[in-house]
């Protein structure tokens, strides 16, 4: 008689506590290494401050979950998993910054402009910016010099006008302004939308994956992409300071354009719902040859939409 199957049974507090202390060891080791050629004047430390203790990283794990499905390296998945983070942590740095949303709490602290000051803050975003290419680009024969330069330019596009940074300009811009839903849609794809998306292909590109699932995936995460935007505009009326780390109310007290001022929260709520479930037929395309894990993918998507902070 056989022996009994053993059943390993996908659960995303798992699987994610062994993703995270990947993560975090990384982060910890890599950024401005206070060891070895630490960061001059002070900036190391506002480097650390801004990425280090805090922070869901559900960009990181969206790109170890993708690499995870298609059977990537490794090595290049945890370095861009950490790079993806850098420049997460740099735009809310900047975000934050009194000239963009003003803020003096993120991530359950102070921001880093009111801890270490404008300059410093300005400057600790740039070095990250520049450190999240570092990350991509190791010297040695762990990735690829094409591995490295697809991912380089995944995130520079990612990061950039087409992407987070044109959107926040579209935010900048959009204040006190009723925009259309294509508009909103627009700045969403972009200031938060593209990142997110390019965490899952990034993840994607650590392994060669056939064009059709190359699809699936990029339809997933522009699924994922607008939730995301959609919840954090939700939770800024729903959720109070001290659960989210961060000061709640404040689009509606700064006029910016949001999906609950546009469509009302129940509506908007009923749209991340609809996202989510998009998301999930993107992973059914996948699952349907048997060859693709999409257990953290899947979980993930659930968790993004329903989470409470
Ligand atoms: C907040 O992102 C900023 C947006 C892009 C809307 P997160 O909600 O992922 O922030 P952390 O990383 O968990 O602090
Ligand atoms: C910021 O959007 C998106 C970024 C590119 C940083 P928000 O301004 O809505 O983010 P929070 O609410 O301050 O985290
Ligand atoms: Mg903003
Ligand atoms: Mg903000
Ligand atoms: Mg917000």
């Amino acid at each position: 008689m056989n022996a009994p199957e053993k059943l390993t049974l996908f659960t995303l507090a798992d699987w994610s506590a062994q993703q995270l202390a990947r993560i975090e060891q990384a982060l910890s080791r890599w950024v401005a290494c206070p060891n070895d050629a630490p960061a001059p004047a002070g900036l190391g430390d506002a480097m650390r401050y801004a990425v280090l203790d805090g922070g869901k990283r559900l960009r990181p794990l969206l790109v170890l979950a993708a690499c995870e499905a298609v059977n990537g390296n490794p090595h290049a998945a945890l370095r861009s998993a950490c790079a993806v983070e850098l420049i997460h942590a740099y735009s809310l740095v900047h975000d934050d910054m009194p000239c963009m949303d003003n803020d003096v709490l993120r991530r359950g602290k102070p921001t880093v402009h009111v801890k270490f000051g404008e300059a410093q803050a300005l400057l600790a975003g740039d070095a990250l910016q520049a450190l999240a290419f570092e990350f991509l680009t190791p010297d040695d024969e762990t990735v690829d010099a094409a591995t490295q330069a697809r991912l380089c330019r995944m995130l520079a596009q990612a990061a950039g006008f087409q992407g987070m940074a044109g959107g926040q300009a579209i935010d900048l811009a959009s204040v006190g302004m009723p925009l259309t839903s294509e508009q909103l849609h627009e700045m969403h794809r972009l200031k938060t939308g593209a990142l997110l998306q390019a965490s899952v292909m990034m993840g994607a590109s650590c392994g060669a994956p056939s064009l059709p699932v190359q699809h699936a995936l990029r339809d997933y995460g522009s699924a994922i992409g607008l939730a995301f935007q959609v919840v954090d505009d939700i939770l800024d009326v729903t959720a109070d300071s001290a659960t989210l780390g961060k000061t709640a109310g404040k689009d509606a007290a700064q006029d910016k354009p949001t999906f609950v001022s546009l469509m009302g929260l129940d509506a908007s709520k009923a749209y991340a719902q609809e996202l989510l479930a998009r998301a999930l037929a993107s992973l059914d395309r996948l699952e349907a040859d048997g060859l693709h894990n999409t257990s953290a993918l899947r979980a993930l998507a659930d968790m993004l939409v329903n989470r409470q902070h």
